[in-house]
């Protein structure tokens, strides 16, 4: 865990509120591309394939929240949000792919596709925030792991609702929420 001290500690002085978007982004930048010590990557390899994750908080602060989330072959995050938030996600391990979606129309459940990448340690920090990139799903592509911080972190009036799509027209979808 040694190695996400700096982060952490970034975290404390930059989480606010406000958040330093900059300096946080920069904090996760430097978080080095294998971070996973020892014990951390066998906790990753003996998860039970069927598990599709497991979070570790690292840091939980007025401003926001780091975290760390562990995915093993086959698992994944289904679609979710971050209500009025901003995001910042680094793979520190394996690979994933990430599925993102704007938020158009929060009151009438409509988002826009925003596209896909495949991530790995080596692609740094994408950042989401409170319209461009606020849902997404995540598909590991082996066993993975990534960070996250989350300014501010969820709360009451800001509850993580996962969602299925259905077609909508002008190449939107319609969020239905469903349980994760
Ligand atoms: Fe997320």
């Amino acid at each position: 865990m040694h190695a996400l001290a700096p982060l952490l500690a970034a975290a404390r002085a930059h989480l606010g509120p406000p958040p330093a978007l900059d300096a946080l982004e920069q904090a996760m930048a430097a978080v080095e591309s294998e971070a996973l010590g020892p014990a951390l990557r066998a906790r990753l390899a003996g998860l039970a394939p069927g598990a599709r994750w497991v979070g570790d908080d690292l840091l939980v602060v007025p401003g926001g929240r780091v975290s760390l989330f562990l995915i093993p072959a086959g698992g994944g995050i289904p679609l979710h949000d971050h209500p009025g938030m901003d995001v910042l996600l680094r793979v520190v391990a394996g690979r994933l792919r990430l599925r993102a979606l704007d938020r158009v129309d929060p009151v009438a459940g409509l988002a826009r596709p925003a596209g896909e990448r495949v991530l790995g340690p080596e692609d740094g920090v994408v950042a989401g925030g409170p319209v461009a990139g606020n849902l997404h799903a995540v598909e590991a592509l082996g066993p993975c792991a990534f960070v996250d911080v989350l300014a501010p972190d969820y709360g009451p009036g800001r509850p993580c609702r996962y969602y299925a799509e259905m077609p909508a027209p002008g190449g939107l979808v319609r969020l239905v929420e469903r349980r994760p």
